[in-house]
C-alpha cells in the first residue's frame, strides 16, 4: 500500500483592497450580481462574475424555485450563460460573494462541489488555469489559482 498525499496552496488576502484592481472590478460586479440573486426561500444570496479571454465580463445569480432542487446556483448560472453566449471563449478569472441578504458573512465561501465539478468541465477546455476568487459579503478574499486546487480527483471526460 502507498499513500497519495494532495496538497492545495491557496492565497488569502485580508480584504478586498488588498487584491488587485482587475479582481476587485469583477468582484465588485459579482456584488450587484449577488443584490439582484432571487433567494426568497433560502435568504442566502449569491454572486458571480466571470472575466473571460475577449474581455467580457459574465454574471450571474442563485436563482431559487418553490420546487427546491429546480433552482441553481450563482456560479452554474453564469458560467452557462458565458458557454451560451461566447462559446468557445477561455475564462480567464471568477469572483464569488456569498451572504444572508443582511451581508452579516465575514467569511470566505467556497464554490459548491456541484459547481466546481461544472467549472472543471470548462478549465479542462481551455488551454489555461482559472483563477478564482472568493469572499463572503466582505472581509477576507480566497484566491485559488486553478479549479483543481478546490477540487482534486475530478471526474472527467477521459474516464468515459
Ligand atoms: N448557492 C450558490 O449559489 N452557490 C454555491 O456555491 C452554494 C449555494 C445557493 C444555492 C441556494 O440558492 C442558496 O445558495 C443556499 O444554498
Amino acid at each position: 500500500m502507498k499513500k497519495l498525499e494532495l496538497h492545495t496552496t491557496l492565497e488569502v488576502y485580508d480584504n478586498l483592497a488588498e487584491t488587485p484592481e482587475p479582481v476587485q472590478e469583477l468582484m465588485s460586479k459579482a456584488v450587484t450580481a449577488r443584490h439582484n440573486a432571487y433567494a426568497p426561500y433560502s435568504k442566502f444570496t449569491v454572486g458571480c462574475a466571470i472575466l473571460l479571454d475577449n474581455g467580457e465580463v459574465v454574471t450571474g445569480n442563485n436563482q431559487e424555485n418553490a420546487a427546491y432542487p429546480s433552482g441553481l446556483c450563482a456560479e452554474r448560472v453564469a458560467i452557462f450563460a458565458a458557454g451560451a453566449a461566447y462559446p468557445g471563449i477561455a475564462i480567464k478569472m471568477m469572483a464569488l460573494t456569498a451572504s444572508p441578504v443582511d451581508d452579516s458573512l465575514t467569511i470566505p465561501v467556497p464554490p459548491c462541489g456541484a459547481c466546481r465539478q461544472s467549472i472543471a468541465e470548462y478549465e479542462n477546455n481551455q488551454d489555461h488555469d482559472i483563477q478564482i476568487y472568493f469572499m463572503g459579503a466582505s472581509g477576507k478574499v480566497v484566491k485559488s489559482d486553478s479549479l483543481k486546487d478546490l477540487l482534486p480527483l475530478i471526474f472527467d471526460q477521459s474516464y468515459l
